[in-house]
């Protein structure tokens, strides 16, 4: 018992400490740069939760300030004693500092800031990083860290995923660009979805990354993270080729809606169901619910979204009440969810779904 517990106190403490790989935020910011060369020039980019020591963030941005014509590049770091996992040394970069304070190590955040040349050496890059420790812990929300976050243009991070509602809360708060990862459930939080949905936040380009490195070295398998934004990207301007709910039907490589030869109609909400991005149909005019990785192919020029069938943004949606009488054919079933009726008759419920109307 006392062991188990342990272990998910463990677990816990390691669950806002992974580590964006280097290549997945290079593969991200150069699709905005081929869209835009321009994205980042003369801004000024803020990474807070971030520490050079291990923070692939800052080593990419400071590598390629002069590609991007940054500004300045602020990275503050968080108190080692204020995080949830403590397990941590000091490196030579900081030990090696005259500035470097026994003191303060374990309990202040730092801030890493570049914007000219201090070495001299012709070119601005890492090695020109200029360091000391904050005020207080560095935790975004500090009076120090809002005040950068005000002087910044832009956000970029993989912020802690426990903090992430009032991570992006924090960002518009100030009404920062931003460039951001997090878990793909966050897109049905109340505070996430609505902007979503009015396209002032979006997905990047590509889905997040597979795997991140743990604190102790090695990696870690992570599915369904992506990146979050409001800078304008490619992708999201190339309309979706679909086939006619006809073709679909006939020639989709989706057996399940080849052999039933009909797509799902809600019983509770004047929707038809489309369980796979690729089998929307071109020519339905009503609205559908797709799945919540629609969110990577949507283009906001082909579809609107109407709303989000999942978590607390369903509920607003008026979905009429499960009838009683169903329940006896399908105990998980439960109000404020979309449900079907499925050809042997039972009551079934998508999985998250997002609703989505075709422009005209
Ligand atoms: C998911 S990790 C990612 C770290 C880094 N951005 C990267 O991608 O390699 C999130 C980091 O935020 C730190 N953190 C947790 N709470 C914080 C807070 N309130 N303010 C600033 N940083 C925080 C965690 O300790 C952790 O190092």
């Amino acid at each position: 018992m006392a062991n188990n517990s342990n272990l998910g106190a463990a677990k816990a403490a390691k669950n806002d400490e992974f580590y964006t790989q280097y290549a997945d935020i290079q593969k991200e910011v150069n699709a905005y740069l081929e869209y835009n060369p321009d994205t980042f020039r003369d801004k000024v980019v803020l990474l807070p939760c971030d520490d050079p020591e291990w923070s692939n963030f800052t080593k990419f941005f400071a590598q390629n300030f002069e590609r991007l014509g940054l500004k300045r590049l602020i990275s503050t770091s968080y108190a080692v004693e204020s995080k949830k996992y403590k397990d941590y040394q000091p490196t030579l970069f900081e030990t090696e500092s005259p500035l470097f304070d026994v003191d303060k190590t374990r309990i202040k955040g730092k801030i890493f800031e570049l914007t000219h040349d201090t070495n001299q050496n012709g070119r601005i890059d890492i090695d020109d990083l200029e360091w000391h420790y904050l005020e207080g812990d560095g935790d975004f929300r500090s009076k120090e860290v809002c005040k950068l976050r005000d002087e910044a243009d832009i956000i970029v991070t993989n912020p802690p995923f426990s903090l992430f509602r009032e991570f992006l809360a924090w960002i518009f708060e100030a009404n920062k660009g931003l460039l951001i990862l997090g878990h793909m459930n966050a897109i049905h939080y109340k505070e996430v979805f609505p902007v979503i949905q009015v396209n002032k936040v979006w997905l990047g380009v590509s889905n997040g990354a597979k795997q991140y490195a743990k604190p102790e070295g090695g990696l870690q398998k992570m599915g369904n993270t992506c990146w979050f934004t409001n800078i304008d990207h490619g992708r999201r301007h190339e309309p979706l080729k679909l086939m006619s709910m006809k073709d679909n039907i006939r020639f989709g490589k989706h057996r399940d809606i080849q052999k039933r030869g009909y797509y799902y109609h809600y019983e509770n909400f004047d929707a038809i169901d489309v369980p796979y991005t690729d089998a929307i149909p071109s020519d339905f005019d009503g609205i559908m619910g797709v799945p919540t990785t629609f969110l990577d192919k949507y283009c906001p020029e082909q579809f609107a979204i109407v709303g989000c069938a999942e978590g607390d943004s369903g509920k607003e949606l008026g979905l009429k009440p499960y009838p009683r009488e169903l329940k006896k054919l399908n105990k998980s079933l439960r109000d404020g969810q979309l449900y079907y009726i499925d050809e042997n008759g039972i009551p079934q419920k998508p999985y998250a779904r997002i609703l989505i109307r075709k422009k005209q």
